[in-house]
């Protein structure tokens, strides 16, 4: 278990779910998950999910019908499964999908967690293009899994060096042209859950 699994509200309920695919701890995927938080509009209720590193290796054998979940992935199903909606934001790894972040989705493959939930995929890269292998892979797994991926609530950020930052603390967007692209993402995401 990677420590703490909330972002000031329990994750039981949540309204929006957010996921980032990078350990890393100055990772510029989180900052940019952590600014998008600061976007939602007023009530929302958030979560952060962030205990990809403490879920075992996705192995069937752990999975049997019968068998009780392992507790991390009984967190990590409650967390999915009460969420109203669920945020992806991730970098691609060479032009894949993060393998934790894969793992946490395997280990949702046979719930009834990711039924029809909405989703929304960011994914981030420093370079010109915004992790389009990692995105295109990570809506077609959702999909598979009968996810609702959201289009219109999912977009690919290139150069996100230069549109966030970390300002006293706090993940900002600092692109004016990109915090009002995404805050339109955020809104097509909470809008297909009314
Ligand atoms: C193992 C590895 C593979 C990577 N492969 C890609 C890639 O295929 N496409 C890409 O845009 N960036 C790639 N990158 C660069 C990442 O986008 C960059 O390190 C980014 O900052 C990682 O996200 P983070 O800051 O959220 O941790 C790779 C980085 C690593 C460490």
């Amino acid at each position: 278990m990677s420590g703490t699994r909330l972002s000031g509200t329990r994750l039981s309920g949540t309204r929006l779910l957010a996921v980032s695919g990078s350990l890393r701890a100055a990772s510029s995927n989180s900052t940019l998950l952590r600014a998008l938080l600061g976007l939602v509009p007023p009530g929302t209720t958030t979560a952060v999910y962030d205990a990809l590193a403490g879920l075992p290796h996705f192995n069937p054998d752990m999975d049997r019908e019968g068998m009780s979940s392992p507790p991390p992935v009984a967190e990590l199903r409650a967390a999915v499964g009460s969420a109203g909606a669920v945020l992806i934001v991730s970098p691609e790894y060479a032009h894949g999908v993060p393998g934790s972040l894969k793992n946490a989705l395997d280990w949702l493959v046979s719930g009834a967690e990711m039924i029809d939930r909405p989703f929304a995929v960011v994914t981030a890269s420093p370079l010109q293009v915004g992790g389009p292998y990692a995105h295109a892979q990570l809506r077609e797994t959702l999909s598979t899994m009968s996810a609702r991926v959201v289009a219109d609530a999912c977009r690919e950020v290139a150069f996100v060096g230069n549109k966030v930052a970390v300002l006293d603390g706090v993940g900002v967007i600092t692109d004016e042209a990109a915090r009002e692209d995404l805050r339109n993402a955020l809104t097509a995401l909470l809008t297909s859950t009314d």
